[in-house]
C-alpha cells in the first residue's frame, strides 16, 4: 500500500523504509503501519533484496505511536494494523539495520529488538512511556528488554518510562554504535551493503538460527501484551494521558486507585 509518510524503496541490494512525517516527529498512524507491513512483504518478496534500513529522517527517528489514534477508540480491528507490523517484522528473514537519530518514543525503542542491527547518532533518545500513558509494554518489550539487559534495568526503563540517551543504549544492548549524528547514515548503509556482500542463504540461515529458539514465544507474548494494551487503551488512566498530551499539561493520576 503506497503511503507518502513511508518511503518504501530499493537501492540495489538495499531496501529503504523510511518514516516520512517530519511535521509530526514520525508519530506513526494506523496507515503508516499498513505501510510499513507492506514495504516488508515488498523486500521479502523480491530476491534482489538482501537487507533492509528502517530510519526516521535526520532529526527523528519516531515519536511512537499516533497518540490522537490511541485516543479515538480502540477497536481490535481497528489496531490490527500494528499487530500485524510487529509480527511481521518479528518474523521477517532478511537482517534490519534500524538508523536512529533524535527521538524513538515507544515502539520507536521496541521496534529496535526486532531489529539486526541499531546504529544511533549522539542525538538519539530512547523513552518506553507506557505506564506513564496509563498503558502497558507492547512488541514483547516485557520479555525481550530484561533478555537484553537484566530485569531491573528494563523494570526502570518500563515503570518510570524516563528518556535515555544513546549512550546509555548502548551499554544496555539496544544499540551498536554510537557515532556523530553525521556518520550515522553512511554507518547503517554501509551495514546493510556489508551484509548484502554476503552469500544470501548464509544470511538467512544465520539470521533464523539467532531468532529460532524464542521466535514462538515472542509470538505469544505479543499477542497477550496486545489484548492487555487494547484494554488499557480504554482505560481511564489513558484518557487523563492523552488529554494531558493534547492540552500540553502534566498528566494527573491521583485519582485513579
Ligand atoms: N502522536 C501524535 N502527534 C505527535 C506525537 C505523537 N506520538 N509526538 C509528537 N507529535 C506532534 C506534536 O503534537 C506536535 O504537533 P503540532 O506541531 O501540531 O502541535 C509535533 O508533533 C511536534 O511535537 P513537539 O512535542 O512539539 O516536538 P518536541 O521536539 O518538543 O518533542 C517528542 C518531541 C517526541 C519528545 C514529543 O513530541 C513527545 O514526547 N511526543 C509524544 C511521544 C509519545 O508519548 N508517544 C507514544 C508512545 S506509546
Amino acid at each position: 500500500m503506497s503511503n507518502p509518510l513511508v518511503l518504501s524503496e530499493r537501492h540495489g541490494p538495499i531496501h529503504r523504509l523510511a518514516l516520512n512525517r517530519p511535521d509530526k516527529k514520525n508519530a506513526l498512524t494506523l496507515a503508516m503501519y499498513e505501510a510499513l507491513t507492506a514495504g516488508l512483504k515488498e523486500a521479502a518478496a523480491d530476491p534482489a533484496v538482501r537487507s533492509v534500513v528502517l530510519e526516521g529522517d535526520d532529526k527523528c527517528f519516531t515519536a511512537g505511536n499516533d497518540i490522537a489514534d490511541f485516543a479515538s477508540g480502540f477497536s481490535e480491528e481497528k489496531f490490527a494494523p500494528i499487530f500485524h507490523f510487529l509480527e511481521a517484522i518479528h518474523r521477517f528473514e532478511k537482517p534490519v539495520i534500524a538508523r536512529v537519530h533524535g527521538a524513538a518514543v515507544g515502539i520507536g525503542t521496541t521496534v529496535l529488538l526486532h531489529c539486526d542491527m541499531v546504529i544511533a547518532g549522539e542525538s538519539a533518545k530512547f523513552c518506553l512511556p507506557f505506564t506513564n500513558l496509563g498503558l502497558c509494554p507492547e512488541a514483547a518489550s516485557s520479555l525481550l528488554l530484561p533478555r537484553l539487559m537484566g530485569h531491573q534495568r528494563a523494570s526502570e526503563l518500563l515503570l518510570l518510562g524516563q528518556p535515555f540517551g544513546a549512550q546509555r543504549a548502548h551499554e544496555m544492548g539496544l544499540v551498536n554504535y554510537v557515532l556523530p549524528d553525521a556518520d550515522v547514515r553512511d554507518a547503517a548503509w554501509s551495514a546493510a551493503e556489508m551484509i548484502a556482500r554476503q552469500p544470501a542463504a548464509s544470511v538467512r540461515l544465520t539470521k533464523s538460527l539467532l531468532k529460532k529458539g524464542q521466535a514462538d514465544h515472542v509470538s505469544a507474548v505479543m499477542r497477550e501484551e496486545a489484548i492487555q494494551f487494547g484494554q488499557r487503551l480504554s482505560s481511564p488512566e489513558a484518557a487523563e494521558a492523552f488529554a494531558a498530551f493534547a492540552q500540553r499539561r502534566q498528566p494527573d493520576f491521583s485519582k485513579f486507585e
